[in-house]
């Protein structure tokens, strides 16, 4: 088989990865991939010069590629090239490609469709309220706090913001500010016309990935993954800003089974329904951000992908052959199709550049000691790091990004998984690389 992976993260290079490791698959193309994709067995980057795989351009650039080289199954990593209908392109002209047409992928790139689609299948999750117009946004927030001045508000712009579409506010002051930077400002663009104001959850957090083939007249399925957890502060203990993601773990040991069956009644067997009932066709992946509150699942969003760095954490865990469960989602045989994953955990703590989510330099040199790393059986899955054409020292590998790399420990168990991770860790370095040290220690915390 020949296949393609749209997208250049560390959730891409674990797809490449995972799919170069199936006896079918021949060839993986990544299209633009990173520096580790590149030096990935059996795959080769696409130059696309900076062009942006979810512009028009980069779309037809894709197809008509998948087309000339015969493609046999195409995999979309992120979401912004979904939003903008490249499965639909694909599909319509027979191509084979995972990933949810532009229609149902509003259940990621609008938050008030996501929102409404779960109130009207009864997906559980905390009660909002959708803003077109700024003065009754601002009211409805100094009714809140003038009822209770202690309970904080959740103010989330209606589009894709790149993480910067949430702002959780404690009071009143704040939350006005919020929602006139995004409604009145235009602080994120056409993404913050509409706002949705959402009551606060407090509890700790659970990301559920899972396979979807729904068609529509027919009876759709959907097969969840372990689950996986990530950490979105930047510092121990889950202090500081928030970031892309410093690490994951899988599986999620306080993912009681209790919990699991909560998770099913409440929002994956409601979600299914909703996509049946909405005609959906939807062959892809989807992500559950969840929130446990008091020994409930809450759902915060849906995306139309995997995770990232969550992918990192789970691709190395599964044990099934990832083109063949691309295969059952696209030709509806999923149903028939058993998941296998292996014993133990992964812990995938991530490196990132000094100063990131701030401003941080480009183009330091990694160093990575391959005796070392080999002992450890840990993978590195690159993300913001590329590689030269020659004359690059050590690795070969440079920075390139915010997020570097993310470094998969695979273990009998969590605590060796998280071991096999940091001692991978110790053996990479580059000038200002920073990472938690507490990813899938118990005390690591959650992304709040
Ligand atoms: P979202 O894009 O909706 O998942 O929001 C991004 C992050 O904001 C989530 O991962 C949570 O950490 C936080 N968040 C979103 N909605 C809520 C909520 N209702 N209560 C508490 N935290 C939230
Ligand atoms: N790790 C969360 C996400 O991929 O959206």
């Amino acid at each position: 088989m020949k296949v393609l992976v749209i997208g250049s993260g560390g959730r891409e290079h674990a797809l490449v990865w995972k799919l170069a490791c199936s006896g079918k698959v021949g060839k993986v193309y990544a299209a633009p991939g990173n520096g580790g994709t590149a030096a990935e067995d059996k795959c080769e980057n696409l130059v696309m010069n900076g062009i942006d795989p979810a512009s028009e351009e980069g779309q037809k650039m894709l197809f008509e590629f998948a087309q000339k080289e015969n493609i046999d199954l195409t995999v979309v990593g992120p979401e912004a090239p979904l939003d903008a209908g490249i499965a639909d392109k694909f599909r319509t002209a027979g191509l084979a490609i995972v990933g949810p047409g532009k229609s149902a992928a509003l259940l990621e790139s609008s938050k008030v469709y996501s929102k409404s689609f779960m109130e009207k299948y009864g997906v559980r999750a905390a009660g909002s309220k959708n803003f077109t117009d700024l003065s009754r946004a601002l009211e409805h927030t100094k009714k809140h706090f003038g009822k209770d001045p202690t309970k904080p508000l959740v103010i989330k712009a209606d589009g894709l913001a790149a993480g910067k579409g949430v702002v959780i506010t404690a009071n009143a002051g704040e939350a006005m500010q919020t929602i006139r930077a995004f409604m009145k400002d235009k602080l994120l663009g056409e993404a913050g016309k509409k706002v949705i104001i959402e009551d606060y959850l407090a509890g700790v957090e659970i990301s559920v990935m899972a396979a979807v083939s729904v068609s529509p007249g027919k009876k759709g399925v959907i097969k969840p993954f372990i689950a996986a957890r990530d950490h979105k502060r930047l510092l121990d203990g889950d202090m500081g800003p928030n970031t892309g993601g410093m690490g994951a773990i899988a599986p999620v040991p306080d993912f009681s089974p209790a919990l699991e069956k909560d998770f099913h009644d409440s929002i994956l067997f409601p979600t299914l329904k909703g996509m049946e009932k909405e005609k959906m066709d939807y062959r892809g992946f989807i992500f559950f951000g969840l929130m446990v509150q008091d020994n409930r699942t809450f759902l915060l969003e849906y995306n139309v992908r995997l995770g990232d760095p969550e992918a990192q954490a789970l691709l190395p865990l599964m044990d099934s052959d990832l083109a063949d469960l691309c295969t059952a989602i696209l030709n509806g045989k999923l149903s028939d199709y058993t998941i296998k994953w292996k014993e133990g955990a992964v812990c995938a703590p991530v490196i990132a550049a000094g100063g990131y989510p701030g401003t941080y330099r480009k183009g330091d040199p990694i160093a990575i000691n391959p005796t070392g790393l080999n002992s450890t059986g840990a993978i590195i899955f690159a993300a913001g790091a590329s590689r030269g054409s020659g004359g690059v020292e050590g690795s070969g590998l440079r920075t390139n990004g915010g997020r570097v790399l993310a470094v998969s420990g695979y273990g009998l168990d969590a605590e060796d998984a998280r071991k096999r991770a940091y001692k991978a860790i110790n053996c990479i370095s580059f000038d200002d690389m920073q990472y938690r040290a507490d990813i899938g220690l118990p005390s690591g915390g959650n992304s709040d």
